[in-house]
């Protein structure tokens, strides 16, 4: 049987054959199915991307229905357990593990591009004291591409790779910046003997002491965090990176159109909104109000849901557990126990089963950073950190890609047929 679906324009009776590849037809094939020789061709209508494959990737598996996340196939759960950032950061990037030798050389050129150049600091520091950390991550980030004039040069795969180390490098440190600004906090500057998750508590939280000492359970949770953010392959943010990248602009103006598709709260600022959602339940007796609001539509239930996963978001499970490790450290964070209880109602709920939704990667990870001592509006720039690795791996990728053109899609014309111009002084 040959891999081929048979259409009828029931509008012609006429037949045609499109090719199957990987489960999937080409859109443009569609154009072959017309009414007449000067018809453009049938369209497809999918606003939202939700049943188009917008490109081949080798970097990221994702099975919604089963609950399987895989980074270049291997098992998150694996990653989360046995890795590092930085070493998965390499991964996703590259397509393997590193070996040693590859694994200090990668290091050495992250650590060795985590100064931020005075003048952006400087850039920073003209923020507002009330600046949301996200909106001044997303223009700092853009503003790297005025430093870096290199970044242009996209074809040149050496100098891709320097922007990819700038990038993975600077964010932290820009991170941190737009904290301390909020704060009116003196920046640290890196130090390049801690680790990627250390070095970040350290420019975070420094004060007087000479040399900051990450507590070493809440720096192996953090990097467990980074790990689980680090990639979802074409979510909204990545689109977005593809999608800028593909008019080859350079990789920083792009992944700060990655960084403002994730401030969005159906995105990467869902994190902030279930905190605030957690806030105002305030008490585990109040839950079950709380959720009837949501099924009478009055709000979503943040944390909960997703267009891919229609099981429990695998990464959840593994920051669940985190979770309590933190705990061990900080103390328990009492909102946990609203969260769990919201978990456990919804889950048992004909309005949340019937729809499939479970929690996602955004529904714990709040009361861990909060545990962290993160204050709510960073929340969404600590997902930013780690997925810079994943934008980056997958403009790689693209850029990579021969076949790759500028992304442009076609749309519905709603508005009125063609019509003449209505001077001023006759318009009703
Ligand atoms: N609470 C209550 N109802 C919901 C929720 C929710 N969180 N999510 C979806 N629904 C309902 C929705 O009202 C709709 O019901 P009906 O069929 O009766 O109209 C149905 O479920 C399908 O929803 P949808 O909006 O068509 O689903 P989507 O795939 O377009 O949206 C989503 C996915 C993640 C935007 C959505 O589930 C949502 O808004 N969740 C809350 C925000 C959130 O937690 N976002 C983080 C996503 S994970 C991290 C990331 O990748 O950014």
């Amino acid at each position: 049987m040959p891999d081929t679906l048979t259409v009828t324009d029931n509008r012609t009776g006429q037949q045609y054959e499109l090719a199957i590849t990987s489960g999937t037809i080409n859109a443009s094939d569609l154009r072959r199915i017309k009414v007449s020789e000067d018809d453009f061709g049938l369209l497809s209508y999918d606003p939202a991307f939700s049943n188009t494959a917008s490109c081949k990737s080798a970097v990221t598996y994702l099975d919604g229905d089963r609950g399987i996340l895989r980074y270049r196939g291997y098992p998150i759960e694996q990653l989360a357990q046995h890795s590092t950032f930085l070493e998965v950061a390499y991964l996703l990037i590259h397509g393997e593990l590193p070996n040693k030798v590859e694994l200090t050389s990668w290091i050495n050129n992250i650590t060795h591009h985590t100064m931020l150049h005075e003048k952006g600091k400087k850039l920073m520091e003209g923020f507002h004291h009330n600046a949301h950390p996200m909106g001044m991550l997303v223009s700092s980030i853009g503003a790297l591409s005025t430093f870096y004039p290199d970044a242009k040069m996209i074809d040149d795969y050496d100098t891709r790779m320097l922007q990819v180390y700038r990038l993975i490098a600077k964010v932290p440190t820009i991170a941190s910046y737009a904290h301390r600004n909020s704060l009116g906090l003196p920046y640290v500057y890196p130090d390049n003997s801690l680790s990627y998750p250390g070095n970040f508590l350290n420019m975070m939280y420094r004060m007087a002491e000479p040399r900051y000492e990450p507590d070493p359970t809440l720096e192996r949770a953090l990097d467990v965090l980074f790990i689980l953010h680090a990639d979802h392959e074409q979510n909204c943010s990545t689109n977005a990176m593809r999608s800028v990248g593909s008019s080859r602009a350079d990789p920083f103006v792009s992944c700060a159109g990655a960084a403002a598709a994730l401030y969005g709260p159906l995105h990467g600022g869902a994190n902030e909104a279930v905190l605030t959602m957690l806030n105002e339940i305030g008490s585990v007796k109040n839950v079950a109000k709380y959720i009837k609001r949501v099924k009478a539509g009055e709000m979503r239930l943040m944390g909960f849901g997703h267009r891919v996963y229609k099981n429990y978001d695998p990464r959840a499970k593994i920051i669940k557990e985190t979770a309590y490790q933190v705990f061990e450290v900080t103390g328990k964070n009492p909102l946990i126990d609203i969260a769990l209880e919201l978990e456990r109602i919804a889950l048992e709920d004909d309005y949340f089963v019937e729809r499939k939704l479970y929690p996602n990667v955004d529904f714990y990870s709040g009361i861990i950073y909060e545990a962290l001592e993160f204050p709510t509006d960073i929340f969404t720039v600590l997902f930013a950190i780690p997925r810079t690795a994943g934008w980056v791996a997958q403009w790689m990728e693209m850029v990579g890609d021969e076949t790759t053109r500028i992304a442009r899609p076609r749309q519905i014309y709603t508005g009125p047929d063609e019509r003449d111009f209505v001077p001023l002084e006759d318009r009703e």
